[in-house]
């Protein structure tokens, strides 16, 4: 973006990482977890609550001792946390103050299309463009991405991320783990070059490999020993994380995509893709004071003494607790029958074949092509296939959230059970996916959340009609 000049970038014009990057590596679980701001509103009506956010290059320290140039919604890396409330409406100005076009797309959100963060609704470099969200749909981990075409894998690579939570008061009455004890973790990963600077290279999946939890390498998160209320979202473009406490001990997920799951369960992992989301609550009150957990990655690519790390828990002092995790969360709304069946094949060329394509049905994105026609009100089984024997992919849907009834013919786990978004689908394998599409007409993509795919090409519209 800018001034780089990324579409000649390749994995060899990169050159050896800064030395910061081993060392980071070295230190991993000293660098304390940074915590979220929170987006301060200019206004708040009986309404309304209005926001003036700028999109902004700026520099971090993500590697220590080096600034970082990055791309960010009001300067944060990983983000001011925006804390909306479900019944009110966000009004949000974005101004471009990048000299790149940008477009903002509220992730998981139920959204008119002329706020949705079309690819070609961009807003241009010096420009401003008014977003408003409604917010009625029930509380959930949303998050807000560049999407802009064409760049929108490299704007969220350097930066353009953050979390989008919307809480939900008729949920209070559940008592989670709430205000301090209620965290957001933003996951992602990072490749530098040889000047410690963010080195974007298309499909770069094994590069980068310095994994970074709300903008830092490796963190610890000191905490109390009491539980908590974690808000995983995997931000990275094409890293999955299948994670696990050091402990053995189990999460108790309370939430994914869309929501709270009817009923928490205990996790042995929480496993998500690019895009999807996943809540825990964990007890450190089961551990002394100054046990370390680390939380553990269990998937490639690249190597596992870094990437099989994501960060620490530090347990300190008790803290008076009287959160609770209830038997049962949020009721799901009753599968409505199908009327419509579809069939989506994702692919693209395989590694080392040479190729850089990314389809869906066949076809690569064109934004002045309709690929699928829905009649607004109607309900949909939507088959979707990962034709690639050895690259995973995921599917996520703007506008809709869905249901995953079946992976390769067998029900979802309880992780899964919830209302998603983005759904991930393994080399090989077929998901089953129930929509309804009761909200807004017009256009939307579906695509690959693995971003580099979709900017190749793994990414199609619907139009609602
Ligand atoms: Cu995170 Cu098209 O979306
Ligand atoms: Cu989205
Ligand atoms: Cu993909």
């Amino acid at each position: 973006a800018g001034s780089h000049d990324h579409a000649a970038m390749t994995a060899d014009a990169v050159g050896p990482p800064h030395p910061a990057v081993a060392a980071a590596a070295a230190a991993k679980f000293t660098r304390a977890l940074p915590i979220l701001g929170t987006q301060k509103p200019l206004a708040r009506t009986s309404t309304t609550d209005v926001y003036a956010s700028r999109i902004v290059d700026t520099t971090a320290e993500i590697l220590p001792g080096v600034r970082s140039t990055v791309r960010t919604y009001d300067g944060s890396f990983s983000g001011t946390v925006v804390r909306a409330t479900r019944g009110r409406r966000v009004l949000m100005v974005q101004t471009n103050k990048t000299s790149d076009p940008s477009s903002v797309h509220l992730h998981g959100g139920v959204t008119p299309q002329r706020w949705d963060g079309g690819g070609m609704a961009v807003i241009a470099p010096g420009k401003s463009k008014e977003y408003v969200y409604a917010n009625t749909q029930p509380g959930a981990t949303l998050w807000q991405h560049d999407h802009v075409h064409h760049a929108h894998a490299e704007n969220v690579f350097r930066g353009l991320a953050r979390p989008y939570l919307l809480h939900d008061p008729a949920q209070d009455a559940l008592n989670l783990p709430s205000g301090e004890y209620d965290v957001p973790l933003v996951l992602r990963d990072a490749r530098f070059d040889s000047d410690g600077q963010l080195a974007y290279v298309m499909d770069d999946a094994e590069g980068r490999s310095t994994i970074l939890v709300n903008g830092v390498p490796w963190p610890v998160m000191k905490v109390k020993a009491r539980r908590y209320r974690l808000r995983f979202i995997n931000a990275a473009n094409l890293r999955f994380f299948v994670m696990a406490l050091s402990t053995g001990t189990p999460f108790t997920q309370i939430g994914g995509d869309g929501g709270l799951l009817p009923a928490p369960w205990q996790a042995p992992v929480i496993a998500i893709s690019p895009g999807e989301r996943a809540e825990v609550v964990v007890d450190f009150s089961a551990y002394p004071k100054g046990t370390v957990l680390t939380l553990d990655n269990y998937i490639g690519p690249g190597p596992m003494e870094d990437v099989g790390k994501v960060m620490a828990f530090e347990v300190g002092d008790p803290a008076p607790d009287t959160s609770t995790v209830p038997a049962s969360l949020a009721p799901l709304p009753a599968l409505k029958p199908a009327a419509v069946r579809r069939r989506f094949e994702l692919a693209m060329d395989e590694p080392g074949s040479g190729g850089m394509a990314a389809t869906i049905n066949g076809l690569a994105f064109d934004h002045d092509r309709i690929d699928t026609t829905v009649p607004w009100g109607s309900t949909e089984e939507w088959t979707v296939v990962n034709t690639n024997a050895t690259l995973p992919h995921n599917f996520h849907t703007h506008l809709v959230p869905f249901r995953v009834l079946s992976r390769d013919g067998k029900p979802v786990g309880l992780d899964e059970s919830g209302l998603k978004d983005t759904v991930q689908i393994f080399p090989g394998q077929t998901v089953v996916l129930r929509l309804t599409f009761d909200s807004h007409r017009g256009v939307y993509p579906y695509h690959c959340h693995m971003l580099d795919h979709s900017d190749m090409g793994m990414m199609a519209q619907m139009k609602v009609v």
